[in-house]
């Protein structure tokens, strides 16, 4: 039996494509993309589950109460037996009820270098807009277990991309956007494998640190994602993460 796995995404749904072309590669897949909801009726990402023939749905947030939308969240998570959850351009908090619930098997995908860089409104162009505004030379994208913050629960993998002279914000995203592709991928397949054997995987090293710094290759990164993934609770890195 496969981890039915859910992606919750507000936009163009890229992400998502890349989860489902990765799937795709496997032989007998441990886990499945079962479910997309988006809060975002005309959400590119809806199309993209509806044409892989997956059950994909509108839910609205906007304008109703948190309570409600962690009820309807949660029905409809359960009623796929949902596993594993992987926001994907997902721009609503989600309720504390929900977090809760799937806490350690909820990851997100953010497009800068956690912990700079994240947080309320720092979504999309104003992320890397941000990162050139501020001059650094390395940027890269960041999964992370989702708490009850944006952008703030224990990081899992960080791959860093180079800033470049004169990228525009928009060349900078297409770059950092490339990886991601790479990356979210893998680490889904990752947590998706642990968790179908029953398994609790944890994040790698204490949150904060740019795992795959020296990183440059896929390879490199499938090596650090599988080397990093313990099963079970490792009880130094529990302390850590719970230090956060
Ligand atoms: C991605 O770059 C993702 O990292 C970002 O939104 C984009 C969604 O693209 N997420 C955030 O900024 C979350 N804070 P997609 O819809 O094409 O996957």
């Amino acid at each position: 039996m496969s981890l039915p796995v859910a992606v919750l995404a507000s936009g163009s749904g890229s992400n998502l494509q890349a989860i489902l072309d990765y799937q795709a590669t496997l032989d007998a897949p441990p886990w499945r993309v079962e479910l997309v909801i988006s809060d975002q009726e005309d959400a590119r990402a809806l199309e993209r589950g509806r044409r892989s023939g997956i059950r994909s749905r509108f839910l609205q947030v906007a304008g109703r109460p948190s309570g409600d939308v962690a009820g309807e969240t949660l029905d409809l998570l359960r009623s796929a037996d949902i596993g594993l959850i992987a926001l994907a351009g997902y721009l609503r908090l989600i309720p504390a009820d929900v977090v809760g619930a799937f806490r350690e098997r909820m990851v997100n995908i953010h497009p800068a270098l956690l912990p700079a860089f994240g947080g309320k409104g720092m979504y999309g162009m104003r992320v890397h807009e941000a990162v050139l505004a501020s001059g650094a030379r390395v940027t890269g994208p960041t999964v992370h277990f989702v708490d009850e913050e944006y952008d703030r629960g224990p990081i899992i993998a960080q791959w860093p991309v180079p800033v470049r002279a004169g990228d525009a914000p928009h060349v900078l995203a297409a770059r950092v956007l490339r990886v991601e592709h790479l990356l979210y991928p893998r680490v889904v397949d990752h947590l998706g494998r642990a968790l179908a054997r029953g398994c609790r995987p944890t994040p790698f090293s204490p949150p904060g640190t740019v795992f795959l710094a020296d990183s440059r290759t896929v390879a490199d990164v499938e090596r650090a994602i599988a080397a990093g993934f313990v099963d079970g609770i490792a009880p130094a890195l529990r302390a850590t993460e719970q230090r956060t």
